[in-house]
């Protein structure tokens, strides 16, 4: 292993998906990784292993994001391993659904817990640190289309995502004095292998069809998109939401009336 006294990222949930696209871009930027994943070590570790062959900076940190103390645990154990931390990009998330008459109490706490609860007190112990030692830091928040997109049985997903943007607001606006931003990424369909794994691919193709730019999103798309909000490029952007979802979001379908799709 090289010595490295690179800055810090810490990205939660990073052992697949889109957590592990941007942990690989930021790394190949030359950020040392604080790799955050939970139930599922073993992608976690093979990339951890990959890196540091590459003579470059990852270490694997673990935790259940829905239990009260991991979050504020999680960056003093990267703190104390790394001595620094510069950048978080709180991505860990599930998406559980289910109609409203139906959503009960124990999903939506862990909704809560997981995608309100644990980025706020991440982001805030971090930024604590980073008040503290001068350091202008970049917080990320991975969130979703559904913040601001009602669709099926989406109440308390969306409702938290729309509740971690809002204080990620905040955040940008208390923090920037500090000369620490925050900034949001709003993913829309992002074909990850755990989606695409096993998927109809006639179904795969019809989902690609309704989306104005006609495909699916990639890991790398949002990946792309963090790599800019925490770059100089971007050094005036904070308390931002950028949605990356191939124009979903403009797609609102016309009503169909008389059989034809009709202005209204
Ligand atoms: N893919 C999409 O189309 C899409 C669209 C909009 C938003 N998003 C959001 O983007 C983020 C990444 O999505 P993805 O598609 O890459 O998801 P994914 O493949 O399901 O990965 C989710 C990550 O979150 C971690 N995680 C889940 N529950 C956790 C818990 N209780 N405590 C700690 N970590 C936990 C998982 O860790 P382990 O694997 O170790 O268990 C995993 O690394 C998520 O927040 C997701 O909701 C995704």
């Amino acid at each position: 292993m090289t010595k490295n006294n690179g800055p810090v990222a810490l990205v939660t949930g990073a052992g697949r998906g889109i957590g592990r696209a941007i942990a690989e871009r930021l790394s190949e930027n030359g950020y040392q990784i604080a790799l955050h994943y939970w139930a599922a070590p073993d992608q976690a570790v093979e990339w951890v292993e990959a890196v540091l062959k590459q003579g470059k900076h990852a270490r694997l940190f673990t935790g259940d994001l829905t239990v009260e103390d991991t979050p504020t645990k999680l960056v003093a154990e990267v703190l104390a391993a790394y001595g620094r931390l510069d950048v978080v990009v709180n991505n860990a998330g599930q998406t559980l659904s289910a109609p409203f008459l139906e959503m009960s109490a124990d999903q939506l706490e862990t909704l809560y817990r997981l995608l309100f609860l644990a980025p706020y007190r991440i982001s805030q112990v971090a930024a604590q640190w980073m008040v503290r030692h001068s350091v202008h830091g970049c917080l990320v928040q991975i969130a979703s289309v559904h913040h601001n997109r009602v669709t099926d049985q989406d109440s308390a997903y969306g409702a938290m995502r729309a509740a971690a943007i809002r204080a990620m607001q905040s955040m940008a606006y208390e923090l920037a004095p500090y000369g620490i931003r925050a900034n949001a990424v709003a993913p829309g369909r992002i074909l990850t292998q755990f989606l695409s794994q096993g998927a109809d691919p006639l179904r795969l193709q019809e989902i690609d069809a309704v989306m104005p730019l006609r495909r699916s999103g990639t890991p790398e798309d949002i990946a792309n998109a963090v790599e800019w909000l925490v770059s100089p490029q971007a050094s005036y952007v904070t308390g931002m939401t950028l949605t990356i979802d191939g124009g979903f979001n403009l797609s609102m379908p016309s009503p169909m009336i008389g059989g034809k799709p009709t202005f209204i």
